[in-house]
């Protein structure tokens, strides 16, 4: 019995004859986990019968939404209450003056926000869409979700009711003719892809596959900062390019990381693909309701496609399960499976997967029952995210360079193997002389034009990188007003570019004050933080910010930090002003609006 028949009905993509029943799923998304939403939303619709297309808002032809009567938008927030750069071009089409209040009057909508509570602007940017669309005339057919990263099982927390919530709304908009019934979860709907063996040769193919808009940079250096003894590894990493290059101050490199080669091996193996994994394919879209995303190769070889683009070994998504539900064949796994993918299954789920951090490989070694069809791959396993690092140089003091500062992510959980970030661990296998994919963005943090206008720049950690790259910019342009707030653990082991600082200091061009968290604890049995020092400097920060119109910065740990050093601000701002709660608060607003205070924070 093939895994299609086992796992009971097949879903058909032909809804010809139900030309009223068209969802349109379009989705914002910077690093996928919208695109995942979207994806199952868009599954989930072609269990009820709908003509579903699941796009990507920068990949929708934008006029044609005033003819759509049905859609969803998933979308996420990023860089600080900011929309995912795929749905600029759409949100400022929509933001538009001119358009009519009753633009969509005839259209349905629904919005399911994804973000963190720990940012100030929690789900910014689904809020924003949805009060638009409500201007515009739209029909909201269910609430609008804002779905947490912090719930304790992520995203799916929020979708897994409100795609209940969605589909029953829908029911009642848009019944199914008699005979018409709901398919079981088992359903599997068609794949996006098929694979078919061709004798095209790799070499030929190379330059497409290059991710678009990057850059080639050699690796000159991966030296590590941090003590040898140190629990941490912090790397400094110097990319060079043949070619000029241009990136400003705050700047952000975005590297292409790939699976690590023996998981590779281990997961071909395990999948009885070694025999064909580097054989060349060409994988074509089949379906043009759910297209391929267009970083997916044409064509190349198993091997290619699982180093290079599709992950194995991200944690997980509830999705991930579902497909592998669908395509086991033993019935002790499909009875786990099913339990994980239940609502009564999620705290079992949790405890499997999330909290120790189990990766895709592991749980496909431990579901061996599981054998998924080829054409599948690409709907199965989520693609590689591409990880951003702030730029820690600056082109005028290293042409044609790019410098890095990266923390390692290892860390260990009630596994066995300890937990490894993907990106820096890609990075550690790294040898000087390796060419690499690089691209810039521009981050969230911009220098004053003004070169006499003070910076007061606060970078613990590895949030020093972007503080290094003004630092030296602005030395450059003759500046001298810059305060740094470094915050590590010990002067000794993990006080990143302190050579650096001490030769700025030393010519009068920087002034450096430093919290050494785990020294401090020896000697006055208290740890001391960046905003500990902020309060202690309260005149001068006071006189800086509020008389010389300084420009602040945060950049490194989402977690506690920037709310630490904001409140610390405030603290001044009372201290030394006698200002009230309140008006300190809208002095740091007003700042930010004005554009003088800008964080760059990442989880
Ligand atoms: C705009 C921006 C700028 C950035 N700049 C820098 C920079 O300058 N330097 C830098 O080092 N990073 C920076 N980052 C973070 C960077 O992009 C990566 O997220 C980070 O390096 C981890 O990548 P990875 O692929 O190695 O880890 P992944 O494979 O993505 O794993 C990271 C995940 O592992 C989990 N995790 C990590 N540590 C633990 C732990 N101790 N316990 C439990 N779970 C844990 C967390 O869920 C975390 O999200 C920046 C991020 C952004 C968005
Ligand atoms: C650099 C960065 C900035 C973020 N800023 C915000 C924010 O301002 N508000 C918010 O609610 N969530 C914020 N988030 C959280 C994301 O919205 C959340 O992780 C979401 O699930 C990501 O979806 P995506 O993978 O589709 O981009 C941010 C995440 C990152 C990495």
């Amino acid at each position: 019995m093939d895994s299609l028949s086992l796992s009971g009905l097949r879903i058909s993509d032909n809804h010809e004859d139900l030309p009223e029943r068209s969802l349109l799923v379009l989705y914002g998304s910077e690093t996928g986990t919208a695109q995942d939403a979207a994806e199952r939303i868009g599954r989930e619709a072609l269990r009820y019968h709908f003509r579903t297309r699941v796009v990507a808002m920068d990949e929708y032809s934008i006029h044609t939404l005033v003819d759509e009567t049905l859609v969803v938008f998933v979308c996420a927030t990023t860089g600080n209450g900011v929309e995912p750069r795929n749905m600029t071009a759409l949100w400022r089409a929509l933001l538009r003056s001119d358009l009519p209040e009753d633009l969509f009057d005839h259209m349905y909508f629904a919005v399911f926000g994804l973000g963190d509570s720990g940012y100030d602007r929690f789900c910014w940017a689904g809020k924003k869409l949805h009060r638009r669309l409500l201007a515009l005339g739209g029909k909201e057919i269910v609430e609008r979700a804002d779905a947490d990263d912090q719930h304790y099982m992520g995203i799916d927390g929020t979708l897994d009711p409100w795609i209940n919530q969605l589909f029953s709304a829908l029911g009642e908009l848009y019944p199914l003719p008699p005979g018409l019934h709901v398919l079981p979860p088992a359903a599997v709907c068609p794949p996006r892809a098929s694979f078919l063996p061709t004798s095209a040769n790799l070499d030929a193919e190379l330059p497409h596959l290059t991710p678009s808009g990057t850059t080639p940079f050699r690796v000159e250096r991966i030296d590590r900062i941090t003590r040898a003894d140190w629990f941490q590894d912090v790397r400094h990493v110097e990319l060079s390019c043949s070619d000029d290059i241009l990136y400003e101050p705050g700047d952000v490199a975005v590297l292409y990381p790939s699976n690590a080669p023996e998981d590779v091996e281990a997961f071909l193996k395990r999948m009885k693909w070694r025999s064909i994994s580097d054989k060349m394919y060409q994988i074509q879209s089949i379906d043009s309701d759910r297209p391929l995303p267009s970083s997916i190769p044409r064509i190349t070889t198993l091997r290619k496609l699982f180093s290079d683009h599709l992950d194995i070994s991200a944690v997980p998504r509830r999705s991930f399960f579902e497909f592998l539900f669908k395509f086991a064949k033993d019935e002790h796994e499909k009875e786990k499976l099913e339990e994980f993918c239940s609502p009564e299954g999620q705290e079992d789920l949790y405890d499997y997967c999330n909290r120790p951090r189990r990766t895709i490989l592991e749980v496909i070694l431990e579901f061996r029952s599981v054998d998924i069809p080829l054409d599948y791959v690409v709907d199965v396993f989520p693609l590689i995210r591409p990880r951003q690092f702030s730029i820690a140089s600056s082109i005028k003091a290293n042409p044609k360079k790019i410098q890095l500062c990266i923390a390692v992510v290892r860390y260990r959980s009630k596994l066995k193997a300890p937990r490894k970030g993907l990106c820096t661990s890609w990075l550690t296998r790294l040898n000087a002389g390796d060419t690499i994919s690089v691209g810039i963005e521009k981050g969230t943090m911009r220098l004053p034009g003004d070169s006499s206008v003070p910076v007061i720049l606060v970078g613990p950690g590895t949030g020093v990188a972007p503080m290094r790259a003004f630092i030296q910019d602005r030395i450059h342009r003759g500046a001298r007003a810059n305060l740094l707030y470094f915050g590590c653990r010990s002067l000794e082991a993990d006080c990143h570019y302190k050579d650096d600082w001490d030769a700025h200091i030393e010519k009068g061009e920087l002034t450096c004050r430093i919290a050494a968290s785990r020294d401090q604890v020896r000697i006055t049995a208290s740890k001391v933080y960046v905003q500990d020092l902020i309060r202690e400097d309260s005149k001068t920060i006071w006189e800086w910010i509020v008389h010389k119109g300084a420009h602040f910065y945060i950049s490194g740990s989402a977690s506690k930090m920037p709310t630490a050093v904001r409140l610390a601000v405030e603290f001044v701002l009372r201290k030394e002003g006698g200002w009230s709660e309140d008006e300190a608060g809208m002095y740091v607003k007003n700042m930010e609006t004005a554009g003088r205070w800008a964080e760059e924070c990442w989880t």
